[in-house]
């Protein structure tokens, strides 16, 4: 299953994506909020993984394509955390764009999306994000598809103790909020 919007594809992933997958994991720029930079090991290691639960619950992070402009440039979606978080049981919507694709507003444009598809075709009653607190971009992101911060911020079990992106905060949206809010971002869905 693959959706579209105004510019964006949001479908599954190639074997051609790992390249620049791993490229933009191992970028300082992309990474400044995460622990650590990602080996090609371990960028390949995520992209099945994520390919895997994409392929189990129909839904998932999707990998971004803009028709005629760049094949691959990221990702964003749907996910369940990992970690045990407090927010837990929960569905994370998430995104990560290799940074010549910033400032376009894809990201944003994904997130709507998948929001979308999490109440309408999931069936989902509320959707979580996260981030470290001085990740002022993906928090923008999550301010400008309507999400609220829950003020319930906490210490992220997979950040060491001690650094600086271990705190982190927690915005929700439910689906009563987003039915009020009208936004539709979904062209298609193949
Ligand atoms: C978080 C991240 C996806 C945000 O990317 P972003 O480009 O800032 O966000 P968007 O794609 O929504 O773009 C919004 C910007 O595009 C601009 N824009 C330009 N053209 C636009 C258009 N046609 N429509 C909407 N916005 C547009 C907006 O004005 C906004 O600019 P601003 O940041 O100067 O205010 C990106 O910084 C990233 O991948 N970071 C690394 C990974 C990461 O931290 N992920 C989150 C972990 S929880």
């Amino acid at each position: 299953m693959q959706l579209s919007t105004q510019r964006l594809l949001l479908r599954t992933w190639k074997a051609e994506d790992r390249v620049a997958f791993a490229a933009m994991n191992s970028d300082a720029r992309v990474m400044e909020h995460f622990p650590a930079l990602l080996t090609s090991a371990q960028s390949d290691a995520l992209a099945q993984r994520i390919e895997l639960a994409l392929c189990e619950s129909g839904y998932g992070l999707w990998a971004l394509e803009v028709p005629g402009v760049a094949e691959f440039i990221g990702f964003a979606g749907l996910s369940v955390p990992r970690q045990a978080l407090p927010c837990m049981p929960c569905v994370e919507v998430g995104w990560r764009l290799a940074q010549p694709y910033w400032g376009y507003g894809y990201a944003s444009e994904a997130a709507r999306a998948s929001l979308e598809f999490a109440f309408e075709r999931a069936g989902l009653e509320e959707v979580v994000s996260f981030t470290a607190l001085g990740n002022h971009r993906s928090r923008a992101v999550m301010e400008r598809i309507g999400m609220g911060n829950s003020g319930e911020d906490f210490d992220h079990p997979a950040v060491p103790s001690g650094h600086a992106a271990r705190r982190h905060c927690l915005y929700r949206i439910s689906r009563n909020h987003w039915l009020r809010s009208g936004e539709r971002a979904i062209v298609t869905i193949s």
